[in-house]
């Protein structure tokens, strides 16, 4: 077990409506086994100790599956490694006395909670607007009378790995949920159980996400690069040549 030094720049505000600023910490001396939310944790507990106020950040399952965590590190959504949330980001990925520079997501539809803590109930909003399938399919019928051949299934599999952590969105420039909703849209829309209001899931959430202040796609495949997932922004073409 090896033990690192590092040092933190990281984003404090208190309330949507107060002025944040960066601070400045560093921690000693910590294993390189310990996750950075766990680095973090330990940087609280010392804050605590000393009276401060602990940092805010968001997670919950930490394994990479729920989508709760994210934030920006040195710039970069859920930080340097690719196909990796932050909470399956480690000490050991850094580098002895290197500075990390913690920011909340930035886009205009994830408002700031409290410090590396953004409001993303604008996510919960699309899928309401048609992330679903609600027809009325009578009593769960057999086992295989419904064929999905393994290509489609496979398929739907891969956008139904979508975490929904808002990283796509905060590596826009233009902020744009194109690729979340692709995802949402080309699960089930790739499978038969999703055919029946297909064109109108499709209508609502682009609808949806319009009125919600995420911008348009810019092309750039920033969503690509930054999903830690690695869904493609090939399903972005795919939902831009959907009905609706
Ligand atoms: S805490 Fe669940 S994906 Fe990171």
């Amino acid at each position: 077990m090896t033990n690192i030094s590092l040092n933190f720049r990281i984003w404090r505000q208190r309330l949507q409506s107060s002025k944040g600023q960066f601070k400045d910490y560093s921690l000693k001396d910590i294993s390189t086994d310990l996750s950075l939310l766990e680095a973090l944790d330990k940087l609280n507990e010392e804050l605590i100790k000393k009276g401060d106020r602990p940092i805010n950040f968001d997670h919950d399952c930490r394994e990479g599956i729920c989508g709760s965590c994210g934030f920006l590190v040195n710039g970069q959504p859920h930080g340097p490694k690719d196909a990796t949330t932050i909470c399956q980001l480690y000490v050991r990925n850094f580098r002895d006395q290197s500075t990390l520079t913690l920011e909340p997501w930035k886009a205009k539809a994830f408002p700031i909670i409290q410090d590396l803590v953004v409001d993303r109930s604008s996510l919960d909003r699309l899928i309401m607007s048609g992330g679903y399938c609600s027809d009325d399919v009578g009593n769960a019928p057999d086992a295989n009378l419904l064929k999905v051949s393994q290509k489609d299934a496979f398929s739907s599999f891969q956008t139904a790995t979508c975490i929904g952590c808002g990283a796509c969105i905060a590596s826009c420039r233009n902020a744009s949920a194109s690729l979340f909703v692709a995802a949402k849209l080309a699960h089930l829309g790739q499978l038969p159980q999703g055919q029946l209001l297909r064109s109108k899931r499709t209508s609502q959430m682009k609808r949806q996400m319009v009125s919600e202040n995420f911008g348009s796609c810019s092309n750039n495949l920033d969503c690509e690069a930054a999903c830690p997932k690695e869904i493609s922004a090939n399903w972005i073409s795919w939902m831009n040549h959907e009905d609706c």
